[in-house]
């Protein structure tokens, strides 16, 4: 007499199932869902996957696109609204494209501590932007990150990934007006 399956047998054929239908749905949908649709295909065995799949899209998209989201958590057996709050929750994942530069003004304590309060409003004035926005003429993106690991020479920012220490509005405006400068 056959036995009925166990229920962690259930769970993962319901898994596997949930994941083959996201996969076949990703294959006729739009580059971003079939690329989160590979993307989470390849890290989705590994413990915690959901934080490495969001870093694996991004790195690769330049953003995690809101259409992707059914796609993650279908594969991944979560809600949307769980996947969602991940994304919500770390400032360093963003949900449309960057612009063609990325200013990241660190907002920790060491550097609150030392003017990163300060400098964030001149920066905020001097591009026409509030965090988690592009500036005025759409070359820069604003953003707030959480420690550099430069709390010795703060206040810290990176500007397109590059470290600067003890900035201030002066120094930030000659970083920026270099960094415009810079070919496209
Ligand atoms: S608190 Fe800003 S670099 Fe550590």
């Amino acid at each position: 007499m056959a036995h009925p399956p166990a229920k962690a047998d259930l769970a993962s054929s319901a898994g596997a199932r949930g994941g083959d239908l996201a996969r076949d749905r990703a294959a006729q949908a739009t580059p971003a869902i079939a690329a989160a649709a590979r993307l989470t295909a390849e890290h989705q065995h590994e413990p915690g996957a959901l934080l490495p799949i969001l870093h694996a899209i991004q790195d690769e998209l330049g953003c995690i696109p809101p259409e992707t989201v059914q796609t993650i958590a279908e594969m991944l057996n979560l809600s949307r609204a769980e996947v969602h709050g991940v994304i919500s929750f770390y400032p360093h994942f963003r949900t449309e494209p960057a612009a063609r530069h990325v200013v990241q003004l660190c907002r920790a304590e060491a550097c609150q501590a030392m003017g990163a309060d300060a400098l964030a409003g001149h920066a905020r004035g001097r591009l026409g932007c509030d965090f988690h926005q592009h500036s005025a003429d759409g070359e820069v993106t604003l953003e707030p990150v959480y420690c550099l690991g430069l709390c010795a020479q703060s206040p810290a920012m990176l500007i397109d990934g590059q470290p600067h220490a003890r900035v201030t509005p002066a120094r930030f405006d000659a970083l920026l007006a270099r960094t415009l400068k810079e070919p496209a």
